[in-house]
């Protein structure tokens, strides 16, 4: 099974993600948990792309895409992936669509998690993530058990840098120039399905589940 996650920033698209490749046992492939981990390791890589991700800009199309091709082809990627964060304009779609219908392959479905931005701001500023694990709490929402510490692996939680107010507004207006037309790419496709994600992550979960079976 082939899904991509779409939302806004801070939609809950990599929560979600999570709890689709434990369920349905494939792996979750989030571009911005790469590019963090490239960031981290100090790669030129990383570098390149935390200029752009600290601005809450794109990383452009021809770092992104042959990394997230890469990762793809890797073995356990051979019975299907959640995407979450990628594709992310419509060229990476096009090259995404171009590469599977090469190996007879499609994506099954585009799942958008739909928040409205009024909500996003303060989900972000209350997002705290562990860098080692990749596990995602959220202050109010979604606790760790113990303040400041990652219940998965005990490393410290941090704010991330593209968290700050002022960047998120930045995201949140690439996103709809950039990556909102995407929705309207896969419903012409006939695989596209909404769900709420104002909603408990839990009943957000059950609404996707839904959706895949
Ligand atoms: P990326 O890491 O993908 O960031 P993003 O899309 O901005 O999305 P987020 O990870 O911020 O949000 P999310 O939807 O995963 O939400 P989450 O589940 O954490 O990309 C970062 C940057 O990398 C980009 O800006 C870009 O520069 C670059 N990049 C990445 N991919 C690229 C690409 N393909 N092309 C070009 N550049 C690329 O949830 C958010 C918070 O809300 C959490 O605290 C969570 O606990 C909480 N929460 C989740 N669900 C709920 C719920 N139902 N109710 C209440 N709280 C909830
Ligand atoms: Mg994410």
């Amino acid at each position: 099974m082939k899904i991509i996650m779409l939302g806004a920033p801070g939609a809950g698209k990599g929560t979600q993600a999570k709890m689709i490749a434990e369920k349905y046992k494939v792996p979750h492939v989030s571009t911005g948990d790469i590019f963090r981990a490239n960031i981290k390791n100090g790669t030129e890589l990383g570098k390149k792309a935390k200029e752009y991700m600290d601005k809450g800009q794109l990383v452009p199309d021809e770092l992104t895409v042959e990394i997230l091709l890469d990762r793809v082809a890797q073995e356990d990627c051979k019975n299907g992936y959640v995407l979450d964060g990628f594709p992310r304009t419509i060229p990476q779609a096009d090259v995404l669509d171009k590469e599977l219908t090469k190996l007879g392959d499609k994506v099954d479905f585009a799942i958008n998690v739909d928040v409205p931005d009024e909500n996003i701001v303060r989900r972000m500023s209350g997002r705290r993530a562990c860098l080692k694990c990749g596990a995602t709490y959220h202050i109010e929402h979604i606790p760790p058990k113990q303040e400041g510490i990652c219940d998965v692996c005990g490393s410290e939680l941090v704010q991330r840098d593209d968290d700050k107010p002022e960047t998120v507004q930045n995201r949140l207006s690439v996103y709809h120039e950039q990556t909102q037309p995407l929705i309207d790419y896969y419903n012409e496709k006939g695989i596209l399905k909404s769900v709420d994600g104002t909603k408990d992550m839990q009943d957000v979960f059950s609404e996707i589940t839904g959706i895949l079976g």
